[in-house]
């Protein structure tokens, strides 16, 4: 749809002759992720860069945005000066559908609720060049995926889980909206140069084990944070066994493991899929160019020095495996999950099922799991849970409704939602008899913090395969293990389910009538585009401040947060997603899942004006209204999640100076500096115990802030004591920039109106 032949046509031109100098430049073979990174340079090729270490100029191919982030972006974007994107974008209406009832009645009512959002979006898109994917279209990587995603290509999205289009051997990243401006204005993307961690798989797969448990597996091993700032290949031939969705799936819940993006190299099966849907001409540019597409290092065979880091994964001997609760790195094989649930206490009735997601809803997800279901009913089983589809795109769900799969999730009471995220992102009107009550429901989608897809906290939520939920939805036990375990039929006999099987591509191809896509106009000058200046949900957006010059001194202490603190415990979705777009109103749920470490619970930090308690929002507007600034102080990880830049943007539209933490969030700490605020990290991580609640704290150092300097933070303590201690950023001189200009907003206006 709309997919840019003669852009991939010039990519393919140039590619094998700019991996060929690069190849000259580091004088050695390339990975596959170094091939297209370097093929992506903005400037001239001169520089082998160091990975970990280098800051890095790329001119990305595309951008993609979801609605609940180009809001912000296209506010941002609006107000830089430009008539027309500088590279093929597209904005996707995904997250806003809440899922309540059924497909048609969630989406009539979401077209309804966020009409003024939609009209903004749609307009915006046609004036600025930007191709629009209506409500009901599908969900934005699924779109992708089908759609734009190339072979050596490299994508930005407003979407943390943009690597999904690596599945198509493509870089993407998630970033967020400051991000997506810089490359819609026509300027370099900045990253740090991304280490590389190898994934060699060996073996097949078989039964009832898919793509899903390798990455649930890689997930244990390396943990939530142990992709950070890397790009994860896998390779192998396991890999060449794997559909491209397969494929899709892994990279999709790269963002798990807080990976930059994960990649596969191009093979017959992602030819297949581009065939499949309707790119055989790229399929054929592709492979004239395959061994740019491809790493040098299955040719020299010794991964080893190519990687900073490999695993190697046996697909023959992997197992199925569910994760979860809370936390997408407690890896279960399914043989032990029966013990665990035990040991653990976690509640073993699945109360709720969910299949679909941008993760998991390509046609083999959801044909193998028709096939569990049709089979299961006709041994006399029937689901014992609630059980939930979510389709990723019209062009899937129409296919898999016309092949009947739908007629057979519905025979066994399932419940087919929207095209959209929906119950992923908390946008779930989920009918619960007691809020109090723990449960557990399981979901083949990527991430289960806490609240994430009901705001619940006495919600378990697991993650596994699609054919797995599906099991559990008709076992109604997340103790059951398919591989061995019987279910009593209606006759009352022991029955098993059947190994789930299904089709990587559709027998009878895609099909669908109306895909959900609106073109922009050609000359988009007298497209107008509203935004009341009485909204609720949109507002326009003021330049943020510059930095005064000083160091910052006498901030008081907002929050202390304690452990895990993600962009969802920041700024929080669901019920919030309709502000996504209105910075003020937004900015009311800043924080208020954190647990503040004094009292360890959440929203209720002291307010040093008056020693009084009260929400963080509102402590923190209580310092603005009085001018004084303030510091969030934070764990390991802080920021890990999503990439909305709402997180970033409401403590600096608030007034919080700083963020000081054990560790950030790769795309969390880019967007705090791109909003031109200080986002540093203690260099001895047992600083974090010296501060106290009532801390007044200074930034000291900043007017000979540079790259690779430490500043120091100085405690004031209630009992008129002081101690000081170094902290560490990793601001370069670009960066710097930012945070002198007030955001990186503020420098692109100056480059634009220059
Ligand atoms: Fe949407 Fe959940 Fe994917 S919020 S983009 S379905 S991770």
């Amino acid at each position: 749809m709309a997919f840019d032949i003669d852009l991939i046509k010039k990519v393919y031109e140039q590619l094998p002759g700019k991996v060929e100098a690069a190849r000259k430049l580091l004088g050695r073979p390339l990975t596959l992720a170094e091939k297209t990174l370097y093929s992506h340079v903005h400037d001239a090729l001169t520089t082998a860069y160091s990975r970990g270490k280098d800051y890095v100029n790329f001119s990305p191919d595309r951008v993609a945005m979801q609605d609940a982030t180009a809001q912000m972006a296209l506010l941002q974007f609006s107000t830089c000066g430009r008539s027309k994107v500088a590279v093929p974008s597209t904005v996707h209406c995904d997250h806003l559908i809440q899922a309540k009832v059924g497909a048609k009645e969630d989406l009539a009512t979401a077209v309804d609720v966020n009409k003024e959002v939609y009209d903004f979006l749609g307009s915006i898109s046609d004036k600025y060049g930007i191709g629009f994917w209506r409500a009901g279209a599908g969900i934005i990587h699924q779109v992708v995926l089908e759609n734009y995603a190339f072979p050596g290509g490299m994508m930005i999205g407003t979407d943390s889980h943009t690597p999904n289009a690596g599945g198509l051997g493509m870089i993407a990243i998630g970033v967020g909206g400051a991000d997506a401006v810089d490359v819609m204005a026509g300027l370099p993307w900045e990253l740090k140069m991304p280490k590389l961690i190898g994934v060699k798989l060996t073996g097949k797969m078989s039964g009832w084990t898919s793509a899903k448990d390798i990455i649930l597996k890689v997930a244990g091993i390396l943990t939530v944070k142990g992709g950070t700032g890397a790009i994860v290949e896998y390779f192998g031939e396991g890999a060449e066994s794997l559909s491209c969705t397969g494929k899709a799936t892994i990279c999709n819940m790269g963002a798990e493991i807080g990976a930059t993006c994960s990649m596969f190299a191009y093979d017959p099966k992602m030819a297949e899929y581009l065939k499949g849907t309707s790119r055989a001409d790229v399929a054929e540019l592709a492979d004239k160019v395959k061994d740019s597409l491809r790493s040098d290092i299955e040719v020299y065979n010794d991964p080893h020095i190519f990687y900073d880091q490999l695993i190697e994964i046996n697909l023959s001997e992997l197992e199925p495996y569910v994760n979860g609760p809370f936390t997408p790195d407690l890896a279960t094989p399914i043989s032990e999950m029966a013990a665990a649930v035990k040991e653990h206490g976690w509640p073993d009735a699945v109360e709720v099922a969910l299949i679909g997601s941008c993760t998991n809803s390509s046609y083999e997800d959801i044909s193998r799991s028709a096939f569990i279901a049709k089979n299961a009913m006709a041994k006399g089983l029937s689901c014992k849970s609630e059980f939930n589809i979510t389709p990723g795109s019209e062009l899937v769900r129409f296919t898999i409704a016309r092949d009947g799969m739908l007629d057979t999730f519905d025979q066994m009471g399932g419940v087919v939602m929207a095209n959209a995220c929906g119950p992923c992102i908390g946008q779930w009107a989920r009918h619960v008899a007691d809020p109090a009550k723990k449960n557990t429901i399981v979901t083949s989608f990527n991430r289960n913090f806490a609240k994430r897809n009901d705001g619940l906290s006495s919600t378990h939520a697991f993650v596994a395969s699609p054919e797995i939920v599906t099991a559990f939805a008709i076992a109604g036990s997340l103790s059951f293990n398919p591989l061995k375990d019987t279910l009593k039929n209606a006759a009352g006999e022991d029955v098993m389910l059947d190994e789930p099987q299904g089709y990587e591509m559709p027998p009878r191809g895609y099909e669908v009538e109306d895909a959900g896509y609106t073109a922009p106009a050609e000359d988009g000058s007298k497209v107008q585009v509203v935004v009341k200046a009485d909204s609720s949900r949109l507002q326009l957006l003021e330049p943020f401040a510059a930095w005064d010059g000083n160091d910052m001194l006498g901030l008081k202490l907002l929050i202390k947060a304690f452990g895990k603190c993600t962009t969802d415990h920041i700024s929080m979705a669901g019920p919030w997603l309709k502000f996504r777009g209105h910075l003020d109103n937004i900015s009311n749920n800043m924080l208020i899942g954190a647990l503040n470490a004094f009292n360890m619970e959440p929203n209720k930090v002291k307010n040093q004006l008056d020693g009084s308690y009260g929400e963080v929002p509102a402590v923190q507007r209580a310092y603005k209204a009085v001018g004084i600034g303030s510091i969030v102080v934070g764990d390991e990880n802080y920021g890990e999640g999503s990439s909305r830049e709402h997180a970033a943007m409401e403590p600096r539209h608030l007034g919080v100076k700083v963020i000081l933490v054990k560790s950030f969030a790769r795309i969390h700490e880019t967007n705090l500096k791109k909003q031109g605020m200080l986002g540093i990290t203690f260099a001895d991580k047992a600083d974090y115990d010296k501060i106290q609640e009532d801390d007044v704290l200074d930034i000291v150092g900043l007017k000979t802030f540079a790259e690779g300097v430490p500043l120091t933070v100085v405690l004031h303590h209630a009992d008129g004591s002081h101690e000081s201690f170094q902290v560490n950023h990793t601001y370069n001189q670009q960066q710097i920039e930012w945070f002198i200009a007030g955001g990186a907003l503020n420098v692109i206006r100056r480059n634009v109106a220059n």
